[in-house]
């Protein structure tokens, strides 16, 4: 098939090949689009490499088979590059020799119109064809590679925590669970309820919603580390920016207390920021067109300006004296709605914000209580339209504290007990936090929902393809 010979039209494209190679070319791709006049023909060919197609001229059209492609086929082109003269410096294919690899009937759906988002996620197999999904599923790819880099290159392991565990992390009961056991036909305990010593793993089992606790035993043995992979929440939050199965990074430093790890949330986000503007040009240009006319400005003016921190209380006397209607009323121990955050960034701050030291009854049990008993040293990052990106916190290291925490809030001791022995047996201050990947892609790409940034999104009631 030529797989090894072909050019990727991103190569020609950015002058990745040298000259002597020009005169014998084998370009792979689909068509996206076909003009014919008389004697010569142009054929716009995209191979998925980039967002740019490349332009194939026929010359004595009548000699290739033509009439056959239409927006979709796809081809095998051999010829030779010459400069463009109708395009500033840019290179185009003349065509010496034309294969036809596979029709696409007249019926493809996506002709040259432009599809409302909303009709594309029902054709969720064929809209990475399209420009936009084009950029975004590359896009993914680049920030997924350059978050591993920045962590690499500061010392820090990667690590896989488990997807299936019998730990809530979170303890907010979201767990989606894993069994084998026969739904129609259960094994009942005496009192009634289900007998799990049977099931596959001999207890209840679940999707992992976060691999912090495991990232936690990491930490203390290897001192930095992180894991970033798919994490699963059977919450039924029906919003633009839940889905049911999302991709976290979280990163677990040894050794390191909120203010410590504050400033690398600062740095690793601000980190992201560059490396989108400076060496992913082609998709930053694209959101900047076509999804979001100020992403660029509002990228730029973050990274050369300090995030705001303040503490929950703080951020409660800013939203009881707003001048704003909330749907929610806010007073002291209430967990923050989206529309107090968005309030918070987008009115207030006008830029992403740090919230720390919330109250302990609405986080989770594992966060390090304050001296005053009543808050923990939790930190949330959040940014204008997309609302919470980050959750993270200091780690109670205090066994005895930790141990009094898990029993008010009536967790079930025994099953932790390996994550009790880790402030049991050379206990460190510690911390760390999770990134939702996906919704970071949202910030920085400009795109609404989370559904759209996700190859293949499952939200309630939705896990189709
Ligand atoms: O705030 P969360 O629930 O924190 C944790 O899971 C901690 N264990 C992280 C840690 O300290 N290691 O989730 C972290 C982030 C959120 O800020 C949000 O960006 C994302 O994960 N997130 C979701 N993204 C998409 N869909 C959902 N349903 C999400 N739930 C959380
Ligand atoms: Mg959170």
């Amino acid at each position: 098939m030529d797989y090894f010979k072909r050019k990727k039209i991103k190569d020609i494209l950015y002058n990745n090949i040298s000259r002597e190679e020009y005169q014998d070319i084998v370009v792979l791709g689909w068509v996206r689009t076909k003009r014919v006049s008389k004697n010569i023909a142009f054929i716009e060919l995209n191979d998925g490499s980039t967002l740019h197609n490349l332009q194939i001229v026929f010359l004595e059209s009548e000699k290739f088979p033509l009439d056959n492609i239409s927006t979709g086929t796809s081809l095998r082109v051999k010829g030779y590059l010459e400069e463009s003269e109708g395009r500033e410096q840019s290179l185009e294919l003349k065509a010496e020799e034309l294969t036809i690899i596979g029709d696409a009937p007249a019926d493809y759906l996506l002709q040259k119109k432009r599809h409302s988002f909303e009709f594309l996620r029902e054709i969720a197999h064929l809209r990475p064809r399209t420009n936009t999904f084009g950029v975004i599923n590359r896009f993914r790819s680049k920030l997924a590679n350059v978050i591993h880099s920045y962590f690499q290159s500061r010392g820090f392991y990667y690590i896989h925590s488990p997807i299936i565990t019998t730990s809530d992390a979170e303890g907010a009961g979201d767990l989606f669970q894993v069994t084998t056991l026969d739904l129609n036909n259960l094994p009942l305990s005496e009192d009634g309820s289900v007998d799990y010593s049977s099931d596959f793993f001999g207890v209840k089992a679940g999707l992992t919603v976060s691999g912090q606790l495991e990232a936690e035993v990491l930490a203390t043995a290897l001192g930095d580390v992180y894991t970033f992979g798919p994490t699963f929440r059977a919450e039924n939050s029906n919003t633009s920016r839940h889905a049911s199965e999302f991709w976290m990074v979280e990163p677990e430093m040894a050794f390191c207390e909120l203010d410590e790890m504050m400033d690398i949330i600062e740095d690793f986000l601000k980190y992201l920021f560059r490396y989108s503007l400076e060496e992913a040009k082609e998709e930053m240009a694209f959101f900047n067109k076509w999804i979001d006319n100020e992403r660029i400005k509002i990228l730029e003016d973050i990274i050369s300006a300090d995030f705001e921190r303040i503490t929950y209380t703080e951020a409660v006397k800013i939203l009881e004296k707003a001048d704003a209607e909330f749907e929610y009323p806010v007073k002291w121990g209430i967990d923050l709605q989206s529309e107090h955050e968005r309030y918070l960034t987008e009115k207030h701050f006008k830029k992403p914000i740090m919230v720390t030291d919330y109250p302990k009854e609405i986080k989770a049990f594992y966060m390090r209580l304050n001296d005053d008993d009543k808050t923990v040293r939790a930190v949330d990052c959040l940014v204008p339209k997309v609302g919470e990106i980050i959750g993270g916190s200091q780690r109670e290291e205090r066994h005895d504290i930790l141990l009094k925490r898990m029993k008010d809030m009536q967790m079930d001791i025994d099953n932790y007990q390996w994550f009790l022995d880790l402030r049991k047996y050379g206990t460190v201050p510690h911390s760390g936090f999770g990134l939702g990947f996906d919704r970071i892609l949202m910030y920085i790409s400009g795109m609404s929902n989370i559904r759209d940034v996700i190859p293949f999104p499952r939200t309630p009631g939705n896990a189709r393809f």
